[in-house]
């Protein structure tokens, strides 16, 4: 380098550090340090060693500012090697911070470190991080908490006070062993125990009075929740005993507002919603319970914790609310079809208009043969009968560093044969194939992609989620899609704009989304279980033209494969 290039190059840094230090008000770097270790925990009368965050369970929340730089270093002291994603955060350019063990890193060993650094760019709301290899999220899980920039009011009414509510699921046995023993036997792994909302059963289940979480609120004012469903498996209702919600954002992007008695929520979704406490002042529950429309096993046991009036003692015995009943499919899709973008002049609902790439992917579920497995079948999952194979190697890397032989780039964009996917249950070997197979998008194209569910072995809702980005969910209905009929009556205003979303049952769901985020990017079924099945893909989104339109470098503590 040249004495002139130098002097300009720090003369850069200087000033850029400077206007750091004057304008940290407006973005600020925001550190945490996550210790990966394992904690004796008690629920359901029982006591068990958890994997967790800084001996947390749930973990702590990241608090962030948008337009913050969020620094995570993350050691790792528990005996799995592991990864974590953060849920909903575009990472633009930067997929190295994005989590996913496999698809943009390797997983941290024990005894490592690794710092995920990135900038909240274009969004606020609630998001949340968990753990992305194997079944580890069961009790590595967070919340992410977005604050609009400094001098930007919420779209609604300022709340008084919030809280988080993380909804998941507790097994009184060792989760990684539940998982290893369903793997083994070609079944699918033990179902959990309980659920939890903030890591606590609460008092419907035995020895748990003491863990049961309680929100203290205010008679007269207005409370934000921020509602995760960290569940690994199950969709899930949540209602408030005479209290109506109104929903306000989802997935961290503002909604239209509306008010509801209760909501529905899929593995890996978030919605806030405001509810003023304006009953007689007392105790009442919240409570969660799954939603399954077909007649597989699921656990059905009702989470609980207290909306608790200030002043109120603990003696007074909670009313529950009314849940809707487990299998009420008209009511999921009335509730989903009342989410709609705000849309408003500052936040615009961006919804491609024109496709450049249409999709087409189907959902099944099969078998495999395996003599040693108890039914001498395994249960697996494909989509577009692809059933994806875990690589060894980052797919990222081997993208950046252009690794042969890593994956390949073939993954269909339609199912290989048509056939009336919803029609009577098939369970005809459709010949799965198994493969590293994603899929290739020129940078900045359209894409729109209808996911078709199928009733192979059965139909099931899926809530899927993408990586990288959000998309709008333009369309949704019950049987085949028809892509006669069906795209004329797409949303193409106001649509939802998510990262997750659930393929209703029986049915199907279009979204659309630009390619405008260079990387390789998980796209993946949210039921860890499916997950475990194979069904998952990536979209390898190239590089565009621009210089700020390409992969970033890897940071230089990317762990090793
Ligand atoms: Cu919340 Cu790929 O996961």
């Amino acid at each position: 380098m040249d004495s002139l290039t130098k002097f300009i190059r720090v003369h850069i840094v200087l000033f850029g550090f400077l206007c750091f230090i004057s304008f940290h008000a407006e973005a600020a770097v925001k550190k945490y340090q996550f210790d990966i270790q394992v904690k004796n925990v008690s629920r359901l009368c029982h006591a068990k060693p958890i994997v967790t965050v800084n001996g947390r369970f749930p973990g702590p929340t990241i608090y962030a500012k948008e337009g913050d730089r969020v620094l995570v270093n993350v050691t790792n002291h528990a005996q799995y090697n592991m990864s974590i994603h953060w849920h909903g955060l575009k990472q633009y350019r930067n997929g190295w911070a994005d989590g996913p063990a496999y698809i943009t890193q390797c997983p941290i060993q024990t005894g490592n470190s690794y710092v995920y650094d990135f900038n909240v760019t274009g969004q606020r709301g609630t998001l949340w991080w968990h753990a992305h290899i194997f079944w580890l999220r069961a009790t590595v899980y967070g919340a992410i908490v977005i604050m609009p920039k400094q001098g930007t009011p919420f779209p609604f009414p300022q709340p008084d006070r919030e809280e988080v509510i993380l909804l998941g699921e507790w097994w009184k046995a060792d989760v990684e062993e539940v998982e290893k023993q369903g793997n083994n036997l070609g079944i699918p792994p033990n179902m959990s125990d309980a659920h939890t909302i903030n890591g606590k059963p609460g008092p419907l289940f035995p020895c748990s009075e003491k863990h049961t979480f309680a929100m203290e609120v205010e008679r007269g004012k207005t409370h934000l929740l921020r509602i995760i469903n960290s569940a690994l498996n199950d969709d899930l209702f949540f209602a408030i005993a005479n209290h109506s919600m109104t929903v306000v954002e989802i997935d961290a992007v503002y909604t239209k507002q509306f008010s509801t008695q209760s909501l529905l929520i899929a593995p890996g979704q978030t919605t806030n919603v405001l509810v003023r406490a304006n009953q007689i002042p007392g105790r009442y529950f919240m409570a969660a319970r799954p939603f399954m429309d077909v007649p597989i096993p699921v656990d059905n046991k009702t989470a609980t914790a207290i909306f608790q009036y200030k002043g109120i003692p603990n003696t007074v015995i909670p009313k529950l609310p009314n849940l809707p009943a487990p299998n009420d499919s008209s009511l999921a899709l009335s509730y989903q079809d009342k989410l709609k973008s705000l849309n408003s002049a500052q936040y615009p609902a961006n919804v491609p208009l024109k496709v450049d790439r249409n999709l087409f992917y189907t959902i099944g579920l099969g078998r495999n043969s395996c003599p040693f497995c108890v039914n001498g079948t395994r249960l697996t999952a494909s989509l577009n009968n692809i059933s994806f194979v875990m690589p060894r190697v980052g797919l990222l890397q081997a993208h950046y560093f252009d690794i042969k032989g890593v994956f390949k780039t073939d993954f269909p964009d339609k199912p290989p044969t048509p056939f009336n996917y919803t029609g009577a249950p098939l369970t005809a070997n459709l010949r799965t194939a198994r493969g590293t197979r994603i899929s290739k998008i020129p940078f900045n194209s359209t894409v729109e992609l209808v996911l078709q569910d199928t009733n192979l072995l059965s139909v099931e809702s899926h809530p899927f989620h993408l990586h990288g980005y959000n998309f709008f969910v333009v369309g949704m209905g019950i049987g085949n899609f028809n892509p006669a009929k069906d795209p004329a009556k797409y949303n193409l205003v106001d649509p939802p704009e998510r990262n997750t979303v659930g393929v209703p049952t029986g049915g199907w769901t279009a979204i659309r989304f630009r390619a405008d985020n260079p990387g390789v990017w998980f796209f993946h079924c949210h039921l860890e279980l499916h997950t475990g099945w194979g069904l998952k893909t990536a979209f390898l989104v190239e590089d565009g033209p621009g210089s700020n339109q390409t992969v970033l470098p890897p940071p230089k503590d990317l762990p090793p494969c």
